[in-house]
């Protein structure tokens, strides 16, 4: 079949449908806003764990099956992680080992406890930490390997949890991208001394802020609740009395969830599974129809793995032609009207951070200096991803993302043409 010429030399777009394509968060319910309301009209604080908070704890708790003992809220996942990691013992001259390509706020907060990040190289297909990285990475230091289930998909947990027995690391699990994805059958969240789910607003899960760490460890969460929760939930809750005599004080961080986005998160993990479900329809779809595709690897999940929610759709150019580049292919792209653009990055070890052994951040902190030619993989796959929208309305998103596998089949057909003369 002869195709129209592309619409970067003056042909008409693949994609018809009007932007954008991808929309998220969904819209409240009529009775999300009535919460909302009455929340409004009752309580606009939360002191101990009464109300949607402590609901939404035991709900999520409900839907990890029972995988985890405790669940505690926070106005963040970055708060979540700094709460985690202070959990889990990292404290000054302390070391976490984590994947060079992820969102920093994985790792970031274990600078704020004095301690030092080594990133470990990803791989490539599951585009999680690849355990042999962060074997080459553990040292007398170490305290914690932080397993970010990247972009929705588990980290081999098999091996991860073989290295924990034999270095004996804390591991903890960021799911921000994987709320419901699982690991030979179990939910991600449930593998780790500890796990951090965010629930910011572009997750699948929402709260529009705030994120929850979850742990069978009494001390784990006990620790936790003291960083973020001092007087009535520390009063409450925290297990062990020598800890509990600290609940007036907690250890002087305030880092709780409002109630109002209680109520967001509660409704939204109502609504997931089947928003989950249309999700896959759609980007089940979207692989298959790229999977005629000759310049892209649409994106793999391990028979291992199920994916729970998706965090974007990245899939990997193959080698292209000589002198097309993806920023050729990404505008040919964009041309057609397809929203593409590249994963967020960059390679965590490019940054200040993660790059200098001073920083004037933290004088008194000397940490260790990452190199990101010691992570090919994570730069491979910061050159090469190309990042789509995770449709989400199924069937109503079939002709759309039929659209967009006509515009790379277009481009496909034209790709030698995209080099300069
Ligand atoms: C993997 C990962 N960890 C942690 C965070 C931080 O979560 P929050 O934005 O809720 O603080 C994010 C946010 O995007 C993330 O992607």
């Amino acid at each position: 079949m002869e195709l129209s010429p592309l619409a970067v030399f003056g042909g008409k777009p693949a994609v018809t449908a009007p932007r954008p394509h991808e929309v998220w968060p969904p819209q409240p319910t009529e009775v999300e806003l009535a919460q909302l309301a009455e929340q409004r009209r009752t309580d606009i604080s939360i002191r101990g764990n009464d109300g949607p908070t402590g609901e939404l704890e035991r709900e999520f708790l409900a839907f990890l099956g029972g995988g985890a003992a405790y669940a505690v809220t926070f106005n963040s996942g970055t708060s979540a992680l700094l709460a985690a990691y202070f959990a889990l013992g990292v404290e000054p001259s302390t070391e976490v080992v984590g994947p060079d390509l992820t969102y920093h706020a994985a790792l970031s907060p274990a600078f704020a406890l004095g301690a030092s990040v080594r990133v470990a190289d990803i791989d490539g297909e599951t585009r999680c930490i690849d355990p042999a990285g962060v074997a080459e990475r553990i040292t007398e230091r170490t305290r914690v390997v932080t397993a970010v289930h990247q972009w929705g998909h588990p980290c081999d947990m098999d091996a991860l949890l073989a290295l924990r027995d034999r270095h004996g690391f804390r591991l903890l699990e960021d799911c921000s991208h994987a709320h419901g994805s699982t690991w030979r059958g179990r939910p991600v969240g449930t593998f780790g001394d500890a796990a951090v789910f965010s629930l910011q607003a572009n997750k699948a899960v929402f709260a529009g802020e705030g994120g929850i760490l979850v742990t069978s460890d009494e001390h784990v969460h006990d620790r936790a609740v003291l960083l973020g929760h001092y007087r009535d939930r520390s009063r409450d809750s925290v297990i062990d009395p020598l800890l509990k005599e600290f609940w007036v004080t907690g250890f002087g961080l305030k880092l709780r969830m409002s109630p109002f986005n209680a109520i967001v998160a509660r409704n939204s993990l109502a609504a997931f599974p089947d928003r989950s479900r249309q999700r896959h329809a759609c980007l089940n779809h979207l692989s298959d129809g790229l999977r005629e595709v000759s310049f892209v690897e649409p994106v793999a999940i391990r028979p291992e793995a199920t994916m729970g929610a998706w965090y974007g759709y990245k899939p990997r150019l193959r080698p292209l032609p000589d002198g097309v580049t993806r920023d050729l292919v990404i505008r040919a792209l964009r041309a057609e009207n397809v929203e593409v653009g590249v994963p967020s990055g960059p390679q965590l070890s490019t940054q200040p951070l993660y790059r200098q052994t001073r920083h004037p951040l933290f004088p008194s902190l000397t940490s260790v200096r990452n190199d990101p030619a010691g992570q090919p993989v994570a730069a491979a796959i910061v050159e090469t991803a190309l990042s789509l929208p995770t449709f989400n309305n199924w069937p109503e998103d079939k002709a759309v993302i039929d659209e967009y596998v006509e515009a790379f089949k277009k481009v496909d057909a034209n790709l030698g043409r995209l080099a300069p003369e």
